[in-house]
Order: structure tokens, then sequence, then C-alpha cells
């Protein structure tokens, strides 16, 4: 073991590998970058140039720290130059056989107490380190992309790794300003494993139209607060490298819900990888632009018009904090709104309404009886809207003589008021009255999304899955909550963990949402964790009953 780590290797200068050598020489470490060919490596240096420009521009480097940043930092072809390495960091293609070559020539020009890290996002570190002569001086170093903004480093120590390497790596990581998380060398470790089976599940609903590109990605920007859309995310990750970790975390652990969503595979064959080649779920402006340009798939920016249907006045029916959401919505669009507090005696004045969207109890018998008084209060031809969660649009609809004019209208619950609303279109609903209904919705100066509908619908149909793996994740001991919720938001910039989530949501009502794509899809993977099923039956619901998977004494 080097007394301290000062000169740092990097192999591999792609979308990880610029990042990670930009972090260290930030940090005052001398870094020698190499690739495979001149070209390789002037597009590595280049990279570094263009994120250490941006942090100029931005105020966060001066010039002379740009210089001195770069300054540090050797580029080169060939292996020899990283001899005096204390620690060389791969991060080279997603390849076990690739990596292995690699670790094998390294063995031969590095000193023989350097440490060896791989930046692998699902290969067994453990087999990895089998192709050196010194397997305990390997560790997995796990940054995330990109590695100059991502705080946490998942740091993987495998049976035979020296304990003294695991705490100069832990050390190191601190000192170049992340948060080190050690972690077992396990498929996908804390971050992806969490992170893939929802990125494959957004790319599974994208294959079969249940919404666009854009309303996927809007849906969980503004309906969770997350950075970016999960189509996005994976334009930023790589396809190459998206398939390549979800194919190997497939094959370690027959998670189904890993298995490569084919429209990967098929957008990799087609030399589509995102961000670096310029092109993947969106077209950029050119590679390794951030900037998104129109392509075909674009949506014409028209929502202004309401589909020929003219809406004037509209009624709300409930008492609680959704009926009040909503009819702020319907006024803030330019609507005259009659809230109707008591469902029993005042619906008669709903008789001439344009729209009327009920906010009662999430209970199917509730909701099916007041829509068939609804259908006969209602004037012909007046659109019934449903805020429901935790059913279908068509169960509520099909009480009524009109379900075409029948939609969904749900207000996300992560983010308070909601920020996104989704418009759920039922096989029977007619597209005019959709329409109509999302653009009341932008006029009120909220974001529509539109999607088909299924359980869960857009949001919670992506989101409470990911929560309950989360709870699968802590029931097995694989990490604990303060580890996990650390991963998410510091390693994927969510601005909470999964069981703050949880305890902010209710338990029950992500159990509920979860049931539900349990009963629609049959997945087993998508059972309702017993963990989640138990602290429910428990009463430990979250913050409204003062225990959720934390203590909350003072709510
Ligand atoms: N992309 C992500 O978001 C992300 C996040 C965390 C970890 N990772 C992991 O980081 C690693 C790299 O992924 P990436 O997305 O940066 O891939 P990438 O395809 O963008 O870059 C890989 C780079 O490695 C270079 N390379 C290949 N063989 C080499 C060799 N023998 N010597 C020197 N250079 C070589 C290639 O020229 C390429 O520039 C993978 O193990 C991946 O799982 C990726």
């Amino acid at each position: 073991m080097p007394e301290e780590i000062t000169t740092v290797g990097v192999v591999g200068l792609g979308t990880m590998g610029a990042g990670i050598a930009e972090v260290f020489a930030r940090s005052g470490c001398q870094v020698v970058a190499l690739e495979q060919t001149d070209e390789q490596l002037e597009s590595g240096r280049a990279h570094m140039q263009q994120s250490t420009d941006r942090a100029l521009k931005r105020g966060k480097l001066t010039e002379v720290e740009q210089a001195q940043i770069m300054g540090r930092v050797r580029f080169v072809t060939d292996m020899d130059e990283l001899g005096e390495c204390d620690l060389v960091v791969e991060a080279v293609v997603e390849s076990l056989e690739v990596k292995q070559a690699i670790f094998q020539a390294l063995d031969k020009v590095v000193r023989p107490d350097a440490v060896l890290a791989t930046n692998t996002s699902s290969l067994s570190v453990t087999e990895l380190s089998s192709a050196t002569a010194y397997p305990h001086r390997v560790v997995g170093m796990h940054f995330f992309n990109p590695a100059p903004v991502q705080r946490l480093v998942e740091v993987i120590a495998t049976v035979v790794t020296q304990p003294q390497v695991l705490s100069a790596v832990e050390q190191l990581a601190r000192k170049i300003g992340k948060s080190p998380v050690a972690v077992d060398d396990k498929a996908g470790f804390i971050g992806n494993a969490l992170l893939f089976g929802y990125l494959n599940h957004a790319m599974a609903m994208y294959e079969s139209h249940h919404a666009t590109r854009e309303d996927i990605d809007t849906a969980m920007r503004l309906g969770c607060n997350y950075p970016m859309g999960p189509l996005a995310l994976l334009d930023l990750i790589g396809l190459d490298t998206a398939h390549q970790v979800l194919d190997t975390m497939y094959r370690q652990g027959r998670n189904r819900l890993h298995a490569p969503a084919p429209i990967l595979k098929h957008l990799v064959t087609a030399g589509l990888l995102g961000r670096k080649t310029g092109r993947g779920f969106y077209t950029y402006e050119e590679a390794h632009s951030p900037v998104v340009v129109d392509d075909a798939q674009t949506p014409s920016t028209d929502s202004t018009a309401r589909g020929g249907r003219s809406l004037a006045r509209a009624g709300v029916v409930g008492t609680g904090p959704l009926a009040a959401e909503a009819s702020h919505l319907l006024t803030a669009s330019g609507l005259e709104v009659t809230h109707v507090l008591d469902a029993n005696a005042g619906l008669h004045q709903l008789a001439s309404v344009d729209l009327v969207v009920e906010a009662v109890a999430d209970d199917l018998d509730t909701k099916t009886a007041l829509f068939a008084e609804l259908d006969t209060v209602c004037r012909e031809g007046a659109i019934l809207a449903t805020t429901t969660s935790s059913m279908t649009v068509i169960e509520v609809a099909a009480v009524t003589s009109r379900p075409h004019e029948v939609v969904g209208l749900h207000f996300c619950d992560v983010v308070k008021p909601s920020q996104v609303v989704e418009v759920v279109t039922s096989v029977a609903t007619h597209p005019e009255v959709s329409e109509a209904v999302r653009s009341m919705v932008a006029q009120g100066g909220v974001q529509p999304v539109s999607c088909k509908d299924r359980a869960g619908f857009l949001v919670n149909a992506l989101l409470i899955p990911y929560l309950n793996d989360a709870v699968r994740m802590l029931d097995a001991q694989y990490a604990d909550a303060d580890d996990i919720d650390l991963a998410m938001k510091a390693g994927c910039a969510l601005p909470m963990g999964p069981f703050e989530v949880l305890d902010s949501l209710g338990l029950d009502m992500a159990l509920m949402v979860q049931r539900a794509v349990f009963r629609e899809t049959g997945e087993p993977e998508f059972a309702p964790e017993p963990l989640l099923e138990q602290l429910v039956v428990a009463g430990y619901v979250g913050r409204t009953s003062g225990r959720g998977f934390r203590e909350h004494p003072d709510t």
C-alpha cells in the first residue's frame, strides 16, 4: 500500500473516465490518463476541456484553476506511463474480458503495492480481480455520472481485498469531495440496482406507446422533482453502457425487470448510443452536446386548442385538499367553478357545467356511486373527470352512459402542489375529450402529460415499483435505509431517498399502487414486498402516523 495516494491513473476517457480524471485533477492529484488511440485521447481531452469550460462559465472555476487542473493531467496512449501511479481506476467499456485484460496488463506495469480500482457498474469485482496476480489490492470504485457533479462513490471490497486498501480508497474518496458508501460485491450495487429497474420500465412504457418520450420525462422531472427524465438520463449514460449493465444484472439476478427492453438493443444496434453519438431516444445538436433538437417525434407545441370543445363552467366534488387543488386549477384556467362539498345534497348545481372533477375518497364503491349520480345529473356532453390514484378510469367510466366523456385527471402525489397533472385516456375516452382536458390543465399553468389507463398511470407506475425494490434491498440487509437514501440522492441527484419518499407519501398509498401494478401485470417482481405490507398492517404508514421506515415524533 502506498503511504498516500497522490498519482492516479485513469484508463479509458469516455463518458465516465474523462469525468473521473477531472475529479482527481481538481483535488490536486497528478493524473495519468490513458486511451487507446490519439483520436480517442483527443476526444477525452476535449471532454474534460468542455466540462471545465462549463464550470468556468458558471463561475465555479477561475481560468487559473482550470489551467492548473488541465496541467495536472498527462494524456498518454502507452500503458507503461502508468508505472508511477499509486492507484489506477479503469473506466473502459462494461466488458469482463476487456477489463480483465486491462488488469492483467496493469499487473506488469504498476508497482505491486499500487491499488487497482474498477468503475464497473454491474460486473463482479471479485471476478475482475481474479485476473490479476494480486487480487488483494483490487477494489470497486463506482462513480456516478457526471462524475464531477455526483457526490456518491460506492466502494466495493471483495472477500480478499485488504482492509487497508478499502480504508485508503474510502479516505481518498472523502479527500476528493465524495461521499463513499461501502457495499458488497453484488450486481448493480445500490444505485444501479435500484435505478436500472426504473429506467428499463420507462423504456418499456415508451416502447408500448403508454406515453410519449417527452411526457414520460416531463412527468418524472416535475412529478418527482428529478433532475432529468429517465429517457434523457439513458441518453446521458450511453445506451450501449445501459444495455451492458442491464444485461449483466439480468444474467446475474434473473430479475425479469432487468431484462433489457427490446428497444434498447435496437437503438444500440443502429449505432444510436445517446448523447455521445448525437442521437438516442432524443436527437442532439451534435455528438456529446446536451442540446436537444427537434426530430420527427417532437410533438407540436400547439396546446392551446381545446379540441373543439368549449369549456366555460366546471364543477368540483369533494372536501379535501385534492378538491381544493382541482378547484384552483380550474379557476386558473379561466373556468367558472362551482365547488360541491356535499356529494349527497349539492350535485344538482352541476346540471349545466361542461366539466366535473371528482375528488372524493379513493374507493371504488364511493366513486362509482358518485359517477352514476353525476351521469344522471349532468347535461349530455359534459365531461366527467376522476382523480383516482388506485383504480383504472374505465372502472369508474363503465357505470355511466357516457364512458367516452370520462377521463382521468391525476394530480401527482409526491410534489405538492402538483407541478404536473396526468390526463388519462381510457379505452373508451374520446380523444377530443382528453385534448380539451389537457389544454385546460396547460391554461391553468400546470404541465399536462398524457398516458394510457394503466395501473399507476405514469409517475406512480414508475416511482412505486422502484420504492418497492428499495424495500426489498433493505429487507435483504444489503444496505440500511440511510445508505440507500444517501446513494440515490448523492449518486443520482434525486431530491429524496426512497425511504424518505415512502414516509412522506404514505406506505399505505404506495402499497395500494404496488398491488394494482402487480394485479394488472401479474409480474412476480412487482409483488408488494412483505415488509411494506407488514408495516402498513402495523399502522406504521409514514409521517402522518408518526412512524414509517423512520420515527417521526413531531407529527
Ligand atoms: N456511463 C455511465 O453513466 C456510467 C456510470 C457509472 C459507471 N459506468 C461504468 O464506467 C465504465 C465506462 O463506461 P462509459 O460510459 O464511460 O463508457 P464509454 O464507452 O463512454 O467509454 C469507454 C472508453 O474506454 C476506452 N477504452 C476501451 N478499451 C480501452 C483500453 N484497452 N485502453 C484504454 N481505453 C480503452 C474507449 O476508447 C472509450 O473511450 C463502464 O464500466 C461503465 O459500466 C458508467
